[in-house]
């Protein structure tokens, strides 16, 4: 590699990080990256002083050993007024258009995270800044080049602070907690805290672990020509940033409640946490003249969600057996409403977490509900303990079945096969959906089926009668023929379906599928070899079926038998054609959904791959075709419509 090719490999890697981490839109593989990555690695360390700043290896740098220095912001980091509902909003309508009536107002989501200056000179990231008190803050540049959705570089050489938030995604946050908790460590309350607390480690690498994203929300000092906040944005876009998940230019009070109205009701399937909208006057110009109180600014607001977390008192600790027999605590509270939703129940996640956060009956605690997961304890209030308070005591006998548990430490375990938890349990997930699918047989008709002893396993379910179930209370004629015609339905499932319907320990919906694929009723016979040469299953999980295929045979076959599950279709040789064995992607809306045309071109033999490369042989094309089809053009890639295709097919 010389020189020419090691700064074209840095760009590639750039552009490839770019849409991985901004424009959430691969375009290569881990494979093709990694393997770049780790030739502009080898050329760097034979080449040191000719090292790129913009080098993705050089976003982790050395330990700081002495804590962060303080540093200045270029211009004041603000904070912003709250308002709550409808009428404070009004008011804060009132007063803005007082100070200017023809304005109109641009607004973002608030993001529930750490704000972070950023300052780039000559197109360089220099500074990465706390918020500190707003006119310092600390020093944390080395931690934020970790970050992968900060550019390096950018396109824009004047001096330019950049402002925004960093935050964590639920779902990462909810996997390093998972981490923190297998390491005894203390869990992190809410992104938030995950958030400020990573970007305040002393080493770089632990901030590069904990999948940081930033998202810009304006800019401090600059000399950008666009009169609007809007038209500013945009461009800090096109520069290498996030986009919110949902922004728009409006104006008046119904403009502006509409977007709060959509963004309240999506923000749960937003990947990162909100915590309310902001809004602020779109015209630059304006803004200057309205200036700031001694706190905030007079032209931007943050118009809140209704909070979701909440005090209430802690009742007691119930257990739950599950079907495997693992026993949960879950906190039962005074009820109480948050957002809308009235809470009774909160998870504990597990024994160790009661003792590591010494919760005890009648303590006042507080409770988080964030939309999409279960209401969780985040914190006790100690201080408000009046005597009356109850340390919890692990139990050490099965609730349901009064057996001895097995204390393996963070869980415990009942180990009664035949406890009546364990088996309703194992029915109601073998009749969920993405199970057997059976229509009407929830816990409680099941475990009206468990008390009469009509049903003691899955297997007695298709032994049920209409004369049976009319014997029972409560069940007249069409509930009972209603659940025997939903048990006749199951029968010829898909194989994936009644593997998973097994509840073997550690598979999943997705390795139950892989199963099918790859061994459709001869799963029973794989060996471990096997089946762990099956993509994403592991020793664990291997070993786990074997053991249940071992205790369980007969049980399988059985229902095997009564179920009839389609065998899946054998991969079969495909029949000459112009897409056997080319890898082709697909871009763009088409007349049916791009899964089944995916589905399709595999059984005519073609690989179908979400990104495209130099190795692409087609792309086929639907309606508003984006970034793929510029880049497959760019590549000379055949680019084909999808009625081209089908003729092709013909
Ligand atoms: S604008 C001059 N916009 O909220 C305006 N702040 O409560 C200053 N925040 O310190 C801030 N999302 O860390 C702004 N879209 C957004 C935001 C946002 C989150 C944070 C920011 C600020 C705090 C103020």
């Amino acid at each position: 590699m010389n020189f020419d090719d090691y700064k074209k490999a840095v760009e590639k890697l750039n552009l490839y990080a770019h849409h991985y981490y901004v424009l959430d839109n691969p375009l290569t593989t881990d494979e093709v990256y990694d393997k770049l990555y780790h030739e502009v690695l080898e050329y760097e360390e034979l080449n040191l002083n000719k090292i790129l700043k913009n080098s993705p290896t050089q976003r982790v740098g050395d330990i700081v050993s002495e804590g962060f220095i303080k540093a200045p912001h270029l211009t004041r980091m603000w904070s912003l007024e709250d308002i709550f509902d409808m009428q404070e909003l009004q008011k804060w309508l009132i007063k803005t258009y007082k100070l200017d009536e023809n304005i109109s107002f641009y607004c973002e989501p608030k993001y529930d995270g750490a704000s972070l200056n950023l300052i780039y000179e000559n197109g360089e990231l220099v500074q990465g800044i706390t918020r500190g008190d707003g006119t310092m803050g600390e020093l944390i540049t080395q931690n934020v080049r970790t970050i992968r959705s900060i550019p390096l570089t950018i396109a824009h050489k004047e001096k330019i602070e950049i402002r925004g938030e960093v935050v964590i995604f639920k779902e990462d946050f909810e996997t390093i907690n998972v981490e923190r908790l297998k390491k005894g460590k203390a869990i992190f309350a809410n992104p938030r805290n995950g958030a400020a607390g990573s970007l305040r480690q002393l080493d770089p690498s632990t901030t590069a672990s904990r999948k940081l994203v930033f998202l810009p929300y304006g800019v401090g000092e600059n000399s950008l020509p666009q009169k609007l906040l809007s038209e500013k944005m945009e461009y800090i876009y096109e520069l290498g940033f996030k986009k919110p998940p949902q922004r728009a230019t409006c104006k008046g009070f119904e403009e502006i409640e509409a977007i709060y109205e959509v963004m309240k009701k999506e923000r749960d399937s937003y990947s990162m946490m909100l915590d309310g909208m902001v809004i602020k006057v779109n015209e630059i110009a304006v803004q200057i003249d309205m200036g700031y109180t001694v706190k905030v600014p007079r032209f931007a607001v943050a118009y809140k969600f209704p909070a979701v977390e909440k005090i209430t008192t802690l009742k007691e600790i119930v257990l739950q057996v599950g079907r495997s027999g693992a026993v949960t605590p879950v906190a039962i509270v005074e009820p109480i409403d948050i957002d809308g939703v009235i809470v009774e129940r909160a998870t504990l996640h597990n024994f160790d977490e009661i003792d590591r956060k010494d919760i005890r009956i009648h303590d006042k605690v507080i409770i988080l509900r964030s939309g999409d997961v279960i209401p969780k304890i985040i914190q006790v209030l100690v201080h408000e303990r009046d005597g009356s308070q109850i340390p919890y005591i692990r139990p050490t006998l099965c609730p349901v079945c009064a057996s001895e548990l097995l204390d393996e430490g963070v869980l415990l375990k009942c180990q009664n096969l035949a406890c009546e938890a364990r088996v309703v349990n194992s029915i109601i997930y073998f009749a969920s959906k993405p199970c057997l699918n059976i229509d009407g047989l929830g816990n409680k008709i099941v475990e009206v089926l468990f008390h009469s002893k009509l049903v003691k396993s899955v297997v007695d379910l298709f032994d049920l009668t209409l004369e049976k179930l009319l014997l029972l209370d409560g069940f007249k004629e069409k509930k009972s023929q209603n659940i025997l015609n939903a048990l006749e339905q199951a029968k010829g499932c898909e194989y994936w379906r009644f593997i998973n319907s097994l509840g073997i320990e550690h598979i999943g919906e997705v390795a139950s599928k892989t199963l099918s694929v790859n061994f459709g009723s001869a799963f029973i016979d794989a060996t471990k070899e096997q089946i762990i040469a099956c993509d994403g299953i592991g020793e664990e999980m291997a070993e786990s079926i074997l053991e249940f295929v071992r205790v369980n045979k007969h049980t399988i076959l059985k229902l095997q038998n009564i179920l009839n599950p389609k065998e899946p279709l054998k991969k079969v040789e495909a029949k000459e054609n112009p897409f056997k064995t080319k890898t082709v992607v697909l871009t763009g809306t088409m007349s049916v959904s791009r899964g089944e045309i995916k589905e399709i071109l595999e059984t005519f033999g073609a690989k179908v791959s979400g990104s495209v490369s130099k190795k692409t042989d087609f792309l086929i094309y639907g309606e508003d075709a984006g970034s793929k089809y510029d880049k497959a053009m760019e590549l000379g890639v055949n680019c084909i419509t999808e009625t081209e295709m089908k003729e092709m097919l013909l």
